[in-house]
């Protein structure tokens, strides 16, 4: 099957009809998005603490990830597979953040692209300074890596941004430099921009204004695409989901409940059934044996 290409995204957000997004970490993750039909798949660094038990997304290491994003690739189906670029792996320079985006370009020929959380400008009046990762990202337009830019909370900036909270609803100004930010990422080549958690009338707002598609995580309705997290959706663990998100079902009861039906028959020895699940030896066989 081909994959969907950046050209078959844009035919949807031309013809109107919202992109779906879903994050997936391996290959059994992987192969559900793809057979579900989602349009992108996500290797997304929430992988760090949605499955692999880490306390942030911050704390992933590159090659840690780059496994992942070659399982989650080994699951055939239509959808682009986007990369999220790890904290760490992108931040010391330019050319760092090159050769890591080259490295996940290389990983899989089925990987489409990369996601860069991006900040807005620091410091005030004459010393405000643009955002590094706004000219990473330009930096890899220019050498033809597909960037989604990813606006708003960007978590890997928690520290920075005072924890996780909704971003673009403190002051006119804060919705403004997120507007600014996006109208950037679209100008420097982005192919799309991703909203986190930023007022549904400000993420309206920019999308009637750009001309990439917007995808959407707690940014209501009026963008071009939605994205969750899939272990939010099947609930997977037994956490809540965040606000944003949307429990679809409950994998984590089911998923014990099932595990403990299986461990009572190994107790009562209802498992195996030598009939069922066991192997024959002939008995000649068995006969010379004894
Ligand atoms: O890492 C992730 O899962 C993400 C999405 C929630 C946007 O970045
Ligand atoms: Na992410």
């Amino acid at each position: 099957i081909r994959s969907l290409t950046i050209a078959d995204l844009y035919a949807k957000y031309h013809a109107k009809e919202p992109i779906s997004m879903v994050t997936a970490y391996d290959f059994i993750t992987a192969n559900w998005a793809q057979s579900a039909g989602c349009d992108v798949v996500l290797v997304g660094d929430s992988l760090a603490t949605c499955a692999l038990g880490y306390d942030s997304t911050n704390q992933i290491g590159l090659e840690e990830f780059r496994y992942h994003v070659q399982a989650v690739c080994r699951a055939p189906g239509p959808a682009f597979v986007l990369v999220d670029m790890p904290f760490g792996s992108f931040e010391s320079s330019i050319q760092q953040g090159i050769e890591t985006a080259i490295a996940f370009m290389k990983s899989s020929a089925r990987v489409g692209g990369v996601k860069i959380e991006v900040g807005s400008p620091v410091g005030q009046g004459e010393s405000q300074k643009q955002d590094y990762s706004l000219q990473l990202a330009a930096e890899l337009c220019s050498r033809g890596i597909p960037v989604m830019g990813h606006v708003g909370l960007t978590p890997q900036r928690a520290h920075f941004l005072s924890g996780f909270k909704v971003q673009g609803s403190k002051s006119a100004k804060d919705a403004a430099a997120i507007y600014h930010t996006a109208q950037q990422l679209q100008d420097i080549g982005c192919f799309s921009v991703l909203l986190e958690c930023v007022p549904h009338k400000v993420s309206s707002y920019i999308t009637q204004r750009l001309s990439v598609p917007t995808i959407g995580i707690g940014a209501g309705l009026g963008v071009n695409g939605q994205v969750l997290v899939q272990s939010d959706i099947l609930g997977m663990t037994p956490h809540a989901v965040p606000k944003l998100a949307h429990k679809y079902g409950d994998l984590n009861s089911e998923s014990i409940g099932l595990i403990k039906r299986y461990a009572n028959d190994v107790s009562e020895q209802k498992f195996p059934d030598n009939n069922k699940n066991g192997f024959k030896i002939k008995d000649d066989i068995w006969a010379e044996f004894l």
